[in-house]
């Protein structure tokens, strides 16, 4: 067999290392040490790592790279960016809205992410963000798999047209069912308006993914609904919990009961790790907490934890290049997980874990899977989230989408010259 490209002697963040991967018709055809059969185009990988795409589990492709429209976002806070994106909402144009949507999508492809589930603000009469953003998903498919969520960024209840312009939206072709009860007016609108949308997810036969309990409230339950209506409905494995900040401060007895709810119920877990640790507990002195959702302890129950960039320049988070391992990297800090196995698991929550989550078929660095490919100039997961190293190429379906020169420093010191990448063998 001819094959289209072979990429010889890459190690697996599964701990195998020197394998070939061989790749035929867009798939991944063989993984195996010393593969010999002839190729088109060959990738001498030796020691990288090659792992299957990075996937961002939560995103808004809405917003961002809109930094400074209107204005700058002073206080930095949550608040003052939800005053901005309302500023801007009205102002919004299609095409400004596309041309955003595709430079942020090629800074993803340099990254090596081509998996995004992207939310989108549906609390706009308009509905512009929808139709640019459907657009987009169709222009990028060739290149980036994008999932689209309904998000009624001002609250289902709360504001007067979320319900209808959420079935609209969903009838347009947006994917996957969004919610934000923690911003309704009451607790009680909150529960009912996660009952409702389950409700129409299950009728649909959509996934579902909240910003559920995005708050410092130890006494926010939004979370023990979402998986009562999991279960009720159904829909266990097709449900997503974002952010799940609350459950950072809330009461550890209350904690121990609520993780085997959300193990029964098979939810998904989506922090964010960037925003969690910049946007919430604002209000808190000292001690101040961290605010991100208890990651290790989710995992340590068997649930799968998927992580998010969420924001890119836009006016919650002035920061960022859509780097996922920036992502977990700012994870495995924020939750102290630099025990070895957990910041394996950490890289595992910017890819198959992700991948799970949002139900991506054929993903992997597997026989038969899409030959979805990214190679990292770094030798395991560990080392990769240390460097957050340079992508050198990204495959999409067998074909190379992007490359970059290994990043290196010369340095003369003296007489005496020397190159260096910052990798470093670690033995034991
Ligand atoms: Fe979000």
């Amino acid at each position: 067999m001819q094959l289209d490209l072979i990429i010889k002697g890459v190690n697996l963040s599964d701990g195998r290392t020197n394998l070939d991967i061989a790749v035929k018709d867009g798939r991944i055809v063989e993984v195996a040490a010393n593969i010999t059969e002839n190729s088109k185009d060959e990738i001498i990988a030796t020691g990288y790592l090659a792992t299957p795409p990075f996937v961002d589990s939560h995103f808004h492709m809405d917003s961002t790279l809109s930094l400074g429209q209107p204005r700058l976002n002073q206080s930095g806070t949550l608040l003052e960016g939800i005053q901005l994106w309302s500023e801007l909402k009205p102002h919004l144009t299609k095409k400004a809205i596309k041309e955003r949507a595709h430079d942020l999508c090629k800074w993803a492809i340099a990254k090596g992410t081509l998996i995004i589930r992207s939310h989108v603000d549906i609390c706009d009469d308009r509905l512009l963000a929808v139709e640019a953003l459907l657009e987009v998903r169709e222009e990028i498919k060739d290149y980036i798999d994008l999932q689209l969520v309904a998000f009624p960024q001002d609250g289902y209840f709360r504001y007067k047209n979320s319900v209808d312009n959420l079935a609209r939206a969903l009838d347009m072709g947006v994917d996957v069912v969004g919610g934000i009860p923690h911003f309704e007016r009451t607790m009680a609108d909150g529960t009912a308006s996660v009952r409702a949308l389950c409700e129409i997810a299950a009728e649909r036969g959509l996934l579902v993914d909240m910003h559920c309990d995005e708050s410092d409230d130890p006494w926010s339950r939004h979370i023990e609904t979402l998986t009562y209506e999991t279960i009720r409905l159904g829909l266990k494995g097709q449900v997503s919990g974002s952010h799940l900040t609350s459950m950072h401060s809330m009461d550890n007895y209350y904690v121990s009961k609520l993780i085997a709810l959300m193990a029964e119920s098979e939810i998904h877990a989506i922090p964010n790790p960037l925003i969690n640790i910049t946007l919430q507990a604002r209000h808190d002195t000292y001690p101040k907490r961290r605010g991100m959702t208890r990651v290790k302890e989710l995992m340590e129950a068997g649930i799968n934890v998927a992580c998010g960039h969420d924001c890119v320049m836009d006016p919650w988070y002035s920061l960022g290049t859509h780097d996922m391992l920036e992502v977990a990297n700012m994870g495995l800090h924020v939750g102290q997980m630099t025990g070895v196995e957990q910041i394996k698991q950490m890289f595992n929550s910017v890819t198959i874990n992700g991948a799970k989550a949002l139900r991506i078929e054929d993903y992997g660095i597997e026989t038969g899977c899409n030959a979805d490919i990214v190679i990292l100039q770094a030798s395991d997961p560990i080392e990769a989230l240390r460097l957050k190293p340079t992508r050198l190429f990204v495959i999409r379906r067998g074909e190379i989408v992007a490359r970059s020169q290994p990043s290196s420093s010369h340095l003369t010191l003296g007489d005496h010259e020397a190159e260096i990448d910052f990798r470093r063998l670690v033995t034991q």
